[in-house]
């Protein structure tokens, strides 16, 4: 496997294409942005820490079942995935309250829900992604209504996926961000990263926060920080049968 011309650089990573059509290689970069990409900074190691947190993180989704991009980890800041067409959605899981949603309801830091919730955002840079409901959704022809429910119900085990994972880790996922994409087959699956970069972690006796708030509120060091997420769960590792 050879990777060869670029297809995008994001903010966080670059997309190559390689001499087999649906599979592209996947570098994760050594760059933290915040406040949409107005704020970037160099970080070296995060490259490193993001890929092999993500690698931990889909190769246990894989074995409970989810269908993803990912194929395997290349290298500790590169992977092989399946090239999908990203559905432009992100989609948000909360457990419990921070970040806009506690900003735009105006409720306590880390009030627990009864059960989760799911939100949808449109991506787009120009309109700075904004909040977007399925009939929105479904009305700029983004999605239809099944996708909808699809793209609902497997967030929704992804979270709970997740939960139960960053738990053996001590950590409580708080809420995450993951985007989905349509393969060759025009099958849905999870697609892009899921890191500490998407998803906000606390410890679950102290709560001190252990993911991107650190950068974005400049309250601790980011390597620092998601090397001990990698740490947490690589000494909690479990049996991958794949
Ligand atoms: N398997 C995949 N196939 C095709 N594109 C993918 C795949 N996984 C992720 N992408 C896309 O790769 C791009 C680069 O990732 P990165 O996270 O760096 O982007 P970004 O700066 O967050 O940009 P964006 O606003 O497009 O998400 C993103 O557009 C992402 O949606
Ligand atoms: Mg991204």
């Amino acid at each position: 496997m050879k990777k060869t011309t670029l297809i995008k650089e994001g903010k966080a990573k670059r997309l190559y294409n390689t001499d087999e059509k649906d599979l592209v290689w996947v570098e994760y970069m050594d760059q933290a942005t915040a406040l949409n990409g107005k704020r970037k900074d160099h970080i070296a190691g995060k490259g490193e820490l993001n890929n092999q947190i993500d690698c931990i993180l889909f190769e246990q989704l894989v074995a409970k079942g989810i269908h993803t991009d990912f194929v395997q980890k290349l290298s500790n800041n590169e992977q092989l995935n399946r090239k999908v067409k990203i559905i432009p959605l992100e989609v948000v899981v909360r457990n419990a309250a921070s970040g806009s949603f506690q900003r735009k309801f105006d409720v306590s830091y880390l009030q627990a829900f009864d059960q989760p919730v799911v939100e949808f955002f449109y991506k787009s840079d120009e309109l700075d992604d904004p909040f977007i409901n399925t009939n929105q959704a479904i009305a700029l022809k983004i999605i239809d209504l099944e996708e909808s429910q699809r793209l609902e119900k497997m967030a929704l085990e992804i979270n709970q996926i997740l939960k139960e994972r960053f738990a053996k880790a001590h950590l409580q996922l708080v809420d995450f961000k993951v985007e989905f994409g349509k393969t060759a087959d025009d099958e849905i699956v999870l697609a892009d990263e899921i890191s500490p970069d998407s998803c906000r972690l606390v410890d679950l006796t102290t709560k001190e926060s252990l993911d991107k708030d650190v950068f974005r509120k400049k309250t601790g060091d980011l390597v620092t920080v998601y090397q001990e997420v990698l740490n947490r769960l690589n000494n909690s590792q479990e049996e991958v049968h794949v």
